[in-house]
């Protein structure tokens, strides 16, 4: 099978070289000349565990190849993948079609021979009848069927998650089309990955009502861990309690700072607009959205009053500023917020990031960016860690407490107990986790 993927990105680039990987010829086209650049000489412009060895693996086998010219692999693809991006359009939140479009636009251009056009990137309702149309009203003689295949993988894991997917929602209702993505799949669901064949637009819901419902879980977490905290309960048990009812499921049931990334909060957002352009209130998905903006900036007052509700002057070590672990990716990332609110409450931030720091000096810049945790705790008054990556699981406490002014950790990730911390002499805060003089008795 000959297959373009049109967007070169975290999706893009992920699918296309797991699909290489399947023994399918790809051709991953980018409009970003660097990017294309970086990969011919074999250099991924992304973080993602697995994903250099598979594009070289693949590259070296001839299945996979880069460019930024889109219209030689469009016309020799029996399969077009649409996987740019759909950010939030400035000013209402809705998604900004525009890249999906352009794309389909050059698409059209391009297409010889029947063709089945597959949208990827993750697009509200009734995207597919656009890009069908478009596509249509550019080449009327052109033979295309337009498919919503919504892609779940999580960046970090992304590469496991396209490869043992827990299912593949394909949205078409022509029968060629659904022939041929079963056959892009087969391997997979060889592996037991089912397909699930809907409609377009019930393809197109099915991902945002994903995104939306994995992003309440979150929120409703954090609200309990506040709760938890003022009422004397642990959260982490409660999550467990929780998780172990087989109709909840323990998987983002854990308490943090704030969902972020490049997904949950724009695609919360969208589907909220898509609502209500439909007159349907979605007034879970509303107090979901407020809930987490409101608790970025909380995260900050808990920092200010560990302190004694003032940051002026104080030096705050800030460890992991991505979205979450194994991925650069900075993208609404709750570290964001939370920096800005220390700093606008006075205090200097400190910080190290195993994979983000480059990303983060863009939207971050007055920050001193350390080359490790232990530095980054230097002469410091307190600590907080806002990502949870591998290596601060099991950080050196006494080396921490040398180094640090003040033994003080703010865990915003639950990743230490009291009980690990207080041996080493250090002031302990999680979050839904309170400290007996902290229980308000009504
Ligand atoms: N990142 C994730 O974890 C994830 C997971 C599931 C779904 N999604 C969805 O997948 C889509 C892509 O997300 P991403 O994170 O990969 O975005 P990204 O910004 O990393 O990548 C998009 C790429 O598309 C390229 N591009 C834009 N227009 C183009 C055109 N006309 N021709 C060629 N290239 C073009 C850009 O240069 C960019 O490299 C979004 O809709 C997103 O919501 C993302």
């Amino acid at each position: 099978m000959h297959i373009a993927m049109i967007g070169s990105g975290y999706v893009g680039l992920v699918s296309g070289a797991c699909l290489a990987d399947f023994g399918h010829h790809v051709v991953c086209v980018d409009k970003d000349a660097d990017k294309i650049r970086g990969l011919n000489n074999g250099k991924s412009p992304i973080f993602e565990p697995g994903l250099d060895d598979l594009i070289a693996r693949n590259t070296r086998e001839r299945r996979l190849t880069f460019t930024s010219e889109l219209a030689t692999p469009v016309a020799e693809a029996d399969a077009v993948f649409i996987a740019v991006g759909t950010p939030s359009r400035r000013g209402d939140g809705h998604a900004d079609l525009s890249y999906v479009y352009a794309a389909a636009r050059e698409i059209a251009a391009a297409i010889a021979g029947y063709t089945v056009v597959i949208t990827k990137s993750t697009v509200p309702v009734g995207t597919g009848d656009e890009v069908a149309r478009i596509i249509h009203e550019a080449r009327p003689d052109a033979e295309v069927a337009v498919v919503s295949n919504p892609e779940f993988l999580r960046e970090g894991a992304a590469i496991h998650d396209f490869k043992l997917p827990d299912r593949i929602v394909v949205g078409s209702e022509d029968e060629h089309a659904r022939k041929l993505m079963g056959e892009i799949y087969r391997p997979l669901y060889l592996n037991r990955s089912p397909i699930l064949y809907t409609s377009r637009r019930t393809a197109e819901l099915i991902k945002y009502a994903a995104n939306g419902f994995l992003a309440t879980k979150i929120a409703f977490i954090n609200e309990i861990a506040d709760l938890a905290e003022q009422v004397g309960a642990d959260v982490q048990d409660i999550a467990r309690g929780l998780g172990l009812d087989n109709r909840i499921g323990s998987k983002f049931l854990h308490p943090g700072p704030g969902f972020g990334g490049s997904c949950f909060p724009k695609d919360a957002r969208a589907l909220l607009k898509t609502a209500q352009d439909y007159g349907v209130p979605l007034r879970i998905v509303e107090a979901v959205i407020t809930a987490n903006d409101i608790r970025k900036r909380a995260m900050a007052r808990k920092v200010s009053s560990v302190f004694g509700g003032s940051l002026r002057g104080k030096v705050i070590a800030v460890l992991g500023l991505t979205f979450k672990p194994n991925t650069d990716d900075m993208r609404e990332a709750p570290s964001i917020s939370l920096i800005t609110a220390l700093q606008d409450m006075g205090a200097k931030v400190r910080a190290f990031d195993p994979a983000g720091m480059e990303q983060a000096k863009l939207v971050l810049p007055d920050v001193t960016y350390c080359d490790g945790p232990y530095s980054c705790a230097d002469g410091a008054d307190g600590l907080v860690i806002v990502t949870e990556w591998e290596q601060f699981r099991a950080l050196d406490l006494e080396q921490m407490k040398q180094r640090i002014a003040c033994p003080i950790l703010i865990d915003l990730r639950n990743i230490y107990s009291d009980d690990d911390i207080d041996r080493h002499g250090f002031f302990y805060v999680g979050l839904g986790r309170a400290t007996p003089d902290k229980i308000v008795r009504l």
